[in-house]
C-alpha cells in the first residue's frame, strides 16, 4: 500500500510510523509513506497557507489554491481516495479500517488549527473521517490512528495471521479475557477451563466471555449483530447468571 500524507507538520509522523509493527511493515515493503508539506505549495515569499474566513469570525482557513495544488500534485503519484480528517466526518471504526485496507493507495489530508474551504471539501475530498466526538488541534493524530488501524490489517503485517481475527470488533464482539503464566499470581487464579487443554470447552468459554463482555460493556454492538444459535444460547445463560459476574 502507498500512503501519501499532506500536512503542515510532516515531522509529527516520523517517529510514530517508524516504530514497532508499522515501522517493520515499512522495512518489509508492505507499506510506503510519502510526506508532503502543504507549505511547500504556498505561492508567496512568506509561504502563507491560511487566510481569514469570508463573513468574519474566529479561526483561519487553509487557502484553497494552496491545498488544491498540493492534492493535484500528489495525485500524479497516487490515484487513491483523498481522505480529510475532521470531527464532522463519518466516525472511523474497524469496518472502515477493513474497507480502507483493501485499497492500494490512499491520500491523507491533514488540517492543523485551520479548517478547509468548503469548495475543497466538496470537489477534491472523497471521504471525511472523524476519530471520535472530540476536537483535536489537527488531523495529524487522526491520520496516524487511521494508518495504524489500516496497516496492521494488511497481509503479512501482523506476525500471526490469526491475531487480527481475534481483535475486539473484528467479529462485532469485544475480546474475551486473556491470562498468562503464572497460574497463581498473588493469590489470583486463572479460570480452570483454560488450563484443561480441552479445546472445545476453551472455544466455548472464550465465545461466552466475549459475549458477556460485549453485553455489559457495549450492548449496542449486540443489538446490531445477528447472533448464531450457539451465541443466543450462551447469551441467555449470561443473562440468567448473577450480574456480579459482569464482563
Ligand atoms: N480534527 C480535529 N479533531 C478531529 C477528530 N476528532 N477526528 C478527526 N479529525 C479531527
Amino acid at each position: 500500500m502507498r500512503i501519501d500524507i499532506l500536512t503542515l507538520f510532516p515531522e509529527m509522523f516520523i517517529q510514530t510510523l517508524g516504530t514497532s509493527i508499522i515501522g517493520r511493515a515499512q522495512v518489509g515493503n508492505l507499506v510506503e509513506f510519502h510526506f508532503w508539506n502543504i507549505r511547500d505549495f504556498a505561492k508567496d515569499k512568506h509561504r502563507v497557507v491560511d487566510d481569514t474566513p469570508y463573513g468574519g469570525g474566529a479561526g483561519m482557513l487553509l487557502k484553497p489554491d494552496v491545498v488544491v495544488d498540493s492534492i493535484e500534485y500528489v495525485k500524479r503519484f497516487n490515484q487513491g481516495p483523498v481522505i480529510y480528517f475532521t470531527p464532522q466526518g463519518q466516525t472511523f471504526n474497524q469496518q472502515q479500517a477493513k474497507i480502507l485496507s483493501t485499497e492500494q493507495e490512499l491520500i491523507l489530508l491533514c488540517g492543523h488549527y485551520e479548517g478547509l474551504d468548503e469548495r475543497v471539501r466538496e470537489n477534491w475530498v472523497d471521504l471525511e473521517l472523524s476519530i471520535g466526538d472530540y476536537v483535536l488541534t489537527g488531523g495529524e493524530l487522526p491520520a496516524m490512528v487511521v494508518i495504524d488501524a489500516v496497516v496492521r490489517l494488511l497481509p503479512g503485517v501482523l506476525g500471526d495471521d490469526q491475531s487480527a481475527k481475534n481483535d475486539s470488533f473484528y467479529d462485532g464482539l469485544l475480546e474475551h479475557p486473556h491470562y498468562t503464566r503464572p497460574a497463581n499470581f498473588r493469590g489470583l487464579s486463572v479460570p480452570d477451563v483454560l488450563l484443561s487443554g480441552h479445546h472445545e470447552q476453551i472455544r466455548r468459554w472464550r465465545l461466552k466471555e466475549s459475549l458477556r463482555r460485549t453485553y455489559y460493556r457495549r450492548p449496542d454492538l449486540i443489538k446490531t449483530r445477528s447472533l448464531t444459535d450457539e451465541e443466543k444460547l450462551l447469551l441467555a445463560e449470561i443473562v440468567n447468571e448473577c450480574s456480579d459476574e459482569r464482563g
